[in-house]
């Protein structure tokens, strides 16, 4: 046989083995901004990735990101890789906004944490650490829950569970159906929480709801896993954190995945932080170490631009403050357009039904509409919620309102 025909054999073979794959559907969350992206109409809306978008329409670099980045390339003498945890900085910056630098946790060493691929490669490393720790565990995650959730922490391979979170006609969260399943759930059970501006539903647990949680996941034993994508966009930086912190102390052991996508509006760097609570600091050293040899097993090491620009910003006290202040002009201008876009909605409907939208917190609300009215806002009027209703609030801005609340009202 001659080489060509060598190579062509292996090709055959190949193609036998590869024609077994069917073609899939775009992703449910992703698919939406690429189709709102072909369309041709100059009125088209994207309500559908959640980006932060400014007045203009547009995803801007952060001021802080910019001039942390512009110092980091000038000092850069070398691409080697990161350590394996990740670096220092951004590490030890993150750890001290999310639990606060004088939390009991961090002055004795109880966290563990490597640096991860965004908040879903952090999530992904932390269902291996909890499948090394228990080979089969159960996953409770709210209903409904982040599109990816399940997909990703499911692959992983924890046995993924639900409880009740958000009535989606009632707007409403469902706390004490939640309750009701949590006190089911045992020592080896872990529930996965969204720490704020829950995605897709935007209604957040109060203070007194994540006490009563704390208090169940003390009582029963389970293990608290909270996601944090949106720090800062909801009510504040510490008031985002507070489910966290309170988990942090009362109970010898918790997770958080982080990210810090939107916060810094990093989203392509792929930017975030596995964390654990350990009751040691010598469990948090083995916590780190395994998180490490995961992340080893699935990508080898972390990217590294993200991280170091976000490092450059916590360690200088003056970018600190200029991030903090542009992410709180990123809340209020969400929070304004949710009040902005139920009043305009209240005028297309001449109804009340959609007041609800503007005591949401974070990116998302549910419009509460079949997949079938998705389909016809999108082909009839090019405005573009993901298939569930979810929108993103910052796609929508002062100059589309009107035109958006007058199409979701053509199709209720
Ligand atoms: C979203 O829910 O739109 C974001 O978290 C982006 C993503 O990866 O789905």
């Amino acid at each position: 046989m001659t080489h060509t025909e060598v190579d062509s054999a292996a090709r055959r073979r190949l193609a036998a083995m590869l024609e077994n794959l069917s073609p899939l559907p775009p992703d449910p969350i992703l698919g939406t901004t690429v189709a709102c992206r072909n369309d041709p109409n100059p009125s088209k809306v994207d309500l559908g990735v959640g980006v932060y978008k400014d007045a203009s329409g547009n995803t801007p670099v952060f001021e802080a990101v910019a001039e942390a980045e512009r110092r980091v390339l000038a000092d850069q003498t070398t691409k080697v890789y990161v350590s394996p945890p990740g670096d220092e900085r951004f590490i030890g910056g993150i750890t001290r906004h999310l639990f606060g630098a004088d939390h009991q946790v961090v002055t004795d060493g109880r966290v563990g944490a490597v640096q991860a691929p965004g908040g879903s490669g952090a999530l992904r490393v932390g269902a291996g650490l909890l499948l090394r720790a228990q080979a089969h565990t159960e996953l409770w995650v709210s209903t409904p829950t982040w599109g990816n959730h399940v997909p990703l922490l499911g692959a992983a391979g924890l046995d993924m569970q639900h409880y009740p979170y958000y009535d989606k006609g009632a707007h409403e969260i469902q706390f004490d159906e939640m309750v009701q399943t949590l006190k089911e759930r045992g020592p080896g059970d872990v529930v996965l929480l969204h720490g704020c501006c829950h995605n897709p539903c935007g209604a957040d647990l109060t203070h007194e709801q994540w006490d009563v949680v704390g208090d169940l996941a003390d009582e029963r034993g389970f293990t608290p896993y909270v996601d944090l994508a949106y720090h800062g966009l909801g009510e504040g930086m510490d008031a985002d954190a507070y489910g966290v912190r309170m988990l942090a102390d009362r109970l010898p052991e918790m997770l958080v995945s982080y990210s810090a996508s939107k916060n810094f509006g990093l989203y392509r760097e792929r930017t975030g932080l596995a964390f654990t609570v350990n009751a040691t600091a010598e469990g948090a050293k083995t916590d780190t170490s395994q998180m490490a040899n995961i992340a080893r097993e699935l990508y080898s090491m972390p990217p590294a631009h993200g991280a170091s620009i976000v490092g450059e910003i916590l360690a200088d006290e003056e970018l600190t403050t200029l991030w903090q202040d542009e992410v709180a002009t990123m809340r209020e201008r969400i929070n304004g357009l949710r009040a902005l876009l139920s009043d305009e909605l209240r005028e297309a409907t001449q109804t009340t039904e959609f007041d609800y939208i503007a005591g949401e917190r974070g990116m998302f609300s549910f419009l509460g509409l079949s997949p079938e009215q998705v389909t016809q806002l999108q082909a009839e009027h090019s405005v573009y919620p993901i298939p569930s209703s979810r929108i993103n609030i910052a796609g929508v801005t002062e100059e589309n309102v009107d035109y958006v609340a007058r199409s979701i009202a053509a199709v209720v």
